[in-house]
């Protein structure tokens, strides 16, 4: 189930080339060794907040904060993040919610919060177009209206997302709806449904946070750190029940692209991509996530107690987290081998091609254009099915994000069997290795949910120091 072996390897490759012209190391010994030995740490479970009903909608206060944080102990470092000291808390929504998620920005600098794979209107999106001013409070109304996924929120600002992220600012947002609630899959949060936001950061030598300094080889190929972590934590320890246990994987790294796996060669069930359950649950050993992706998966540690295995990135050879299958199981639960229907891909009635490109060194295009956010690259109105072509033009790794709605992928290359099993479900983001192509369908629904010109949505690279610089779109739904 891997996807594209041989273009992994030579994207390893690339990588050790990189390393040789300054920026971080990667040591090869599948330790974060290189900012020096962490102690273990349990498995840090971001808070689930809890709203606050007014009139019918829940409300969710969140402070985005300056704070200090250990990574390695005893160690303080700077970090921003929400009511916490990295991260932030889960918002756990159910589909049909009346919800208003108050920001406040407690930070000294201008920032936004834009809700990743949410369907909501285009000034609640939290974009470019949404800045919430120091001291001030920013609030994302609407009406939860999509189906069970694990979406996240993080900063959107012009030309400093990717400091903002590096910087701690991220969540999990969680929706519910009625069929993920009836079927027998494992939902005790933090018991055996684990979200992982897994990230890698640069450390100085005495161990804080290195600030953010990507140089411009590291602005195209990858701002990859030398320290992988896992929900703000290096190689923490999770103490599972012998039973079946929920992650939901999210890549939150600025730019690396995570091939994942069980250290043991573990076989495990991908159930949910980007924007919902797939239809069946798929077997795998190994699963590729570039930046902002994300995958649910089950594995079945039934019969494994007494073991310990890691969770481990196969492209850099690290590990995210330690497991010990050291619980007895208080809820059994058993995956059904059914979990959604999804709704038929339409028929495109218009075709648009948008090329990522670079116009010189650190200065990257969709369509030999950088982003402007006073220009609306493509008009859209409610209903419209279209397929894109995106194209990889360059020989760095790009991927392709679309606000307010999923897409589903029809080819790769030009050869829809190349689309692997778990491409084939709701997507938000799209993996592009050094000069492939994607086909999409891209259908925008027919609800009310709208962006105008003022207020519009984005496509754009989820390498966060290529959107930075310049490889962003925006779109109206009219
Ligand atoms: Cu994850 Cu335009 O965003
Ligand atoms: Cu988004
Ligand atoms: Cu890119």
């Amino acid at each position: 189930m891997k996807r594209r072996n041989f273009l992994t390897l030579s994207t390893v490759t690339a990588l050790y080339v990189l390393t040789g012209c300054g920026g971080g190391s990667n040591t090869e010994d599948g330790n974060n060794s290189a900012a020096g030995t962490s102690s273990a740490v349990a498995l840090p479970i971001p808070e689930l907040k809890i709203p606050t009903d007014i009139g019918g909608i829940k409300h969710y206060d969140l402070n985005i904060v300056e704070a200090k944080h250990s990574f390695f102990e005893g160690i303080d470092t700077n970090t921003y993040a929400i009511d916490s000291t990295y991260l932030g808390p889960t918002l756990l929504l159910k589909k049909g919610d009346n919800i208003s998620i108050n920001y406040t920005n407690k930070l000294n600098v201008e920032t936004t919060m834009h809700g990743h794979g949410m369907h909501v209107p285009g000034n609640m999106d939290g974009t470019a177009h949404q800045p919430i001013a120091v001291g001030a409070t920013w609030s994302a109304q609407y009406t939860v209206s999509q189906r069970a996924c694990t979406n996240w929120y993080h900063p959107h600002y012009l030309h400093k997302t990717a400091p903002h992220v590096y910087q701690g600012l991220a969540g999990f947002i969680i929706i519910e709806d009625a069929e993920s609630q009836n079927l027998d899959l494992p939902k005790r949060y933090g018991l055996d449904d684990i979200p992982l936001a897994l990230q890698d950061r640069f450390f100085s030598t005495d161990k804080t946070l290195l600030d953010y300094s990507p140089d411009n080889m590291e602005l195209s190929q990858g701002y990859i750190g030398d320290t992988f972590i896992c929900n703000g934590a290096i190689e923490p320890t999770f103490d599972a029940e012998a039973k079946e246990i929920r992650f939901r994987l999210l890549n939150g790294s600025n730019s690396t692209v995570y091939d994942l796996g069980f250290s043991n060669g573990k076989n495990f069930k991908q159930i949910a991509s980007d924007n919902a359950f797939l239809e069946q649950p798929l077997t795998m050993t190994q699963l590729t996530l570039s930046p902002g992706e994300r995958a649910e998966i089950v594995v079945d540690f039934t019969n494994d107690t007494g073991d310990s295995l890691t969770l481990h990135e196969y492209r850099n050879n690290k590990t995210f987290l330690n497991i010990n299958i050291n619980k007895n199981a208080t809820d059994v639960t058993t995956l059904p081998s059914t979990l959604t229907t999804l709704d038929t891909i339409g028929t495109a009635t218009n075709n648009r091609q948008f090329r990522l490109g670079m116009q010189s060194m650190g200065n990257f295009t969709i369509n030999d254009l950088a982003m402007d956010v006073n220009r609306i690259d493509v008009a859209l109105a409610q209903g419209d099915i279209e397929e894109w072509e995106i194209i990889n033009t360059m020989n760095v790794d790009h991927n392709f994000h679309i606000h307010n709605t999923h897409f589903r992928v029809i080819s790769r290359n030009d050869a829809p069997d190349q689309v692997p099993s778990n491409e084939k479900g709701y997507k938000d983001v799209v993996y592009l290795p050094a000069n492939e192509k994607v086909k999409l369908i891209v259908e925008m629904p027919s609800d009310g949910i709208t962006a105008d010109s003022n207020n519009p949505y984005m496509f754009h690279c989820h390498f966060l120091e290529h959107e930075d610089n310049g490889m962003m779109g925006q779109f109206t739904v009219t």
